[in-house]
């Protein structure tokens, strides 16, 4: 249970400076983070070829799902974005291109747009993770909605990412859980999916676990969707489901009783628990998705995948079109992946004065800031306010673009 709760605004200064002292850092930044969201794209793809319709909400599902999966055993917190800062990727092999930019400091939003390079989908959305200090833990409430439009489908589909947890930060070994539901719409129908990450619970039976279903509008379950966020996720038809589910109380309650393992409470840490588990498959389930192994020297790096390892990579004439505000150019963030901590920690602080001496410069001359490639505007499918990519990026004119590094 929490201990006490901060508001969020004192929590957040806390993780920014003496928190992170005890959080790791990685060297990327938290635009970077989001970027991962599209390490599956390959599933955006597939949707985009499917002519059923709800294997297509089972291809989104299971994207939704992935773009989260990135964060399993990723307790090295990322660089907060300078406002102004911009982060772009081309991905020829998978068919897309993305832009983000933070477009505001206080409270710090990331807006992002990625579009197919051959017109097939555009995903976009912007991201405010609001920190939670809980005593023992801190949760990111990930505020924003995410936006997946299959344009030659003519469907739109929206969501919001679930919460997630660092436990520990102050006392024992550093875990991630994630929780809550998400819901992805699809907008043309009001059919939905309903994901429900699950917390760990006293046990730790739930841990990493996700399970819903696909809806029609008239709330006829269409088929269920299982799995674990850290590992694959699976469809079968609910009656399936549903006489597996019994077959296996009655052989739950035929079992002897074992006893339940101890809870932890006290101020002890909050250990995580011990997975032996994997994911039971039922009979005639179909696979939708199942998470890559990450590469060998992963624990040497910050237990990156090798999509992340790849995001800071400057290849040759790639400065010469790079905005002067990506984050591969940020000096800190270099330092550190070359492996000077000191010069990183002294570019940190250099960075962080200049924003903080350009932000008062403004409000001296009464000056608004200015986002460069992203507007504020309204969400058309969800009516919440959002942050719209405004064009141009890839033309490069990066004229009157922030000195910020
Ligand atoms: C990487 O994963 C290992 C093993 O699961 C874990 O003990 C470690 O804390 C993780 N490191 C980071 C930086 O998240
Ligand atoms: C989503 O909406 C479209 C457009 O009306 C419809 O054709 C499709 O069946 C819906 N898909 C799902 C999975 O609900």
């Amino acid at each position: 249970m929490p201990v006490s709760l901060i508001s969020s605004h004192l929590c957040e200064s806390i993780l920014r400076s003496n928190l992170a002292n005890f959080l790791c850092v990685c060297p990327l930044s938290f635009l970077q983070r989001i970027t991962e969201y599209m390490e599956h794209t390959y599933l955006i793809n597939k949707a985009c070829l499917l002519s059923d319709s709800i294997e297509r909400m089972q291809a989104v599902a299971a994207f939704a799902v992935s773009a989260v999966a990135s964060q399993w055993d990723r307790t090295g917190k990322p660089f907060n974005p300078l406002l102004g800062e911009t982060y772009e990727l081309t991905r020829e092999d998978q068919g897309y291109r993305l832009i983000s930019e933070q477009v505001s400091h206080h409270p710090p939003v990331s807006a992002f747009h990625a579009e197919s390079l051959v017109g097939d989908f555009v995903f976009h959305g912007s991201i405010y993770p609001k920190l939670k200090f809980w005593g023992k833990s801190v949760e990111a409430e990930p505020k924003g909605t995410i936006t997946l439009e299959l344009l030659k489908h003519g469907e739109v589909y929206t969501w919001t990412n679930p919460f997630c947890c660092v436990h520990n930060v102050i006392l024992g070994k550093l875990w991630i859980e994630q929780y809550g539901t998400v819901e992805i719409l699809n907008h043309s129908t009001g059919d939905k999916c309903v994901l429900n990450f699950k917390p760990c619970g006293m046990f730790g039976k739930e841990l990493h676990r996700v399970e819903g279903y696909i809806q029609d509008k008239s709330k006829k379950k269409l088929c269920v969707i299982y799995g674990k966020w850290t590992e694959c996720m699976w469809s079968v038809d609910p009656q399936t489901y549903e006489s597996n589910k019994k077959a296996e109380k009655k052989a739950d309650s035929k079992k002897q009783k074992s006893p339940e393992p101890e809870g932890v409470d006290g101020d002890d840490a909050d250990n995580m628990p011990e997975v032996l588990e994997t994911v039971a498959v039922i009979p005639g389930s179909t696979l939708l998705w199942r998470i890559s192994s990450r590469p060998q020297h992963s624990a040497q790096m910050y237990n990156f995948t090798n999509f992340a390892m790849s995001l800071n990579e400057l290849e040759p004439g790639m400065q010469a079109t790079l905005a002067p505000t990506d984050c591969r150019l940020r000096p800190d963030i270099r330092a550190m992946e070359n492996g000077d901590m000191d010069q990183a920690s002294r570019e940190k602080a250099r960075l962080e004065e200049k924003q903080r001496s350009a932000r008062n410069d403004r409000s001296k001359d009464e000056e608004e800031w200015s986002t460069r490639w992203f507007q504020s505007g309204t969400n058309t499918y969800t009516s919440s306010q959002d942050w719209l990519y405004k064009g141009g990026y890839f033309d490069r004119k990066y004229s009157d673009l922030p000195d910020i590094y």
